[in-house]
């Protein structure tokens, strides 16, 4: 890799240092990237490592729902965990001093990541190919959908593993799209990971719905009075058209008319008089005559 291509390569994770404890910076929810980023993960114990779960690591106060392994994790000194999408590139940029170590990273189980890997580590879990000296690429076969656990494998020099050269990856996919070529989320709505979510997923805007937000809902500004049921014609993002399901006592497209009462044009030349709860009576205009009497329905 050339110095310009490297100074091109954005730096995605920072931190901010509170009384000297390191605190990831987060967002809670992230919108999808229609590119691909590249990542830079410094390499060092230096101003790097998170070592509370909820305070430092994610800067979250709610609990979360956890597995038992992963509570064993709450105080794992790490390097701040990262999340990326599907197609990202990841590059660890190692601190020069480890140089002299031998250093490598291994590909571990979240045990391993917790207790850090044994000595006589899987020589094809090993990231890479030589030890780590400057920057290195991960390969993306390492960056698979899912939680990924990379950590300092030791060849020489003190272990320092346990101080936090250790990292949790998410890689997350995104289900916006009805096709490959298809606008995210049908263009009405927003393409949306919250940090626990496994993956993107459409979050519709006002009148969409369905999984790629393909949907108009035309019941959504609730046309249905008197407790009628709505159902919305399926005919994706154009048609608006719907049907009311009327309580037998009303009428008409939105059920707003009460069966057997005066409606505005019930009388054609005259005036409408409701009579009983469902007989109204005609008063006709001058030179018209006869008897639009009792019921009535525009079904
Ligand atoms: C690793 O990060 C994921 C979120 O990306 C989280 O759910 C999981 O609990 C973390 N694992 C550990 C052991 O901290
Ligand atoms: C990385 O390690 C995990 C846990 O041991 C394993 O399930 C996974 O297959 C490994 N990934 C690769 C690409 O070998
Ligand atoms: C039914 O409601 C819709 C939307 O509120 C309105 O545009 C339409 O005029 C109404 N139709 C009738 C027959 O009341
Ligand atoms: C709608 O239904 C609720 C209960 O299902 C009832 O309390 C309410 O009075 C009804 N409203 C009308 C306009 O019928
Ligand atoms: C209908 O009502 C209007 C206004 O209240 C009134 O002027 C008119 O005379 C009425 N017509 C009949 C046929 O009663």
């Amino acid at each position: 890799m050339t110095i310009k291509s490297i100074i091109l390569v954005m730096v995605y994770l920072q931190t901010y240092t509170a009384n000297g404890q390191i605190i990831c910076e987060r967002q809670m929810s992230v919108e999808w990237r229609t590119q691909p980023k590249h990542h830079i993960m410094k390499w060092t114990l230096m101003n790097n490592i998170c070592s509370n779960f909820y305070t430092d690591c994610w800067n979250i106060n709610t609990n979360i729902e956890m597995n038992i392994l992963e509570q064993q994790a709450l105080n794992v000194p790490q390097i701040c965990p990262l999340q990326l999408q599907l197609g990202d590139r990841l590059f660890i940029s190692s601190e020069a001093s480890f140089q002299s170590h031998g250093m490598n990273l291994g590909n571990v189980s979240i045990e391993e990541f917790i207790r850090c890997p044994p000595k006589g580590f899987l020589q094809d879990q090993l990231i890479f190919g030589c030890r780590l000296r400057g920057m290195h690429q991960v390969d993306p076969r390492w960056l698979g959908v899912g939680t990924h656990y990379f950590a300092e494998v030791q060849t020489k020099g003190p272990p320092l593993c346990n101080l936090g050269l250790r990292l949790n990856v998410t890689v997350k996919q995104q289900f916006c799209q009805q096709s490959s070529k298809a606008p995210f989320c049908s263009r009405h709505g927003r393409c949306l990971s919250h940090v626990w979510e496994e993956a993107y997923n459409c979050h519709c805007s006002q009148h969409y719905s369905g999984r790629f937000c393909q949907e108009f809902d035309a019941c959504s500004s609730e046309p249905c009075h008197n407790n009628a049921s709505c159902i919305d014609r399926r005919e994706g993002t154009i048609g608006d058209s719907y049907e009311c399901a009327c309580p037998s006592q009303f009428a008409g497209k939105n059920c707003s008319e009460i069966i057997g009462q005066c409606q505005p044009h019930t009388c054609l030349n005259g005036n409408c008089t409701n009579l009983t709860p469902n007989t109204f009576h005609c008063e006709c205009d001058k030179d018209f005559t006869g008897k639009k009497f009792i019921l009535f329905s525009m079904l």
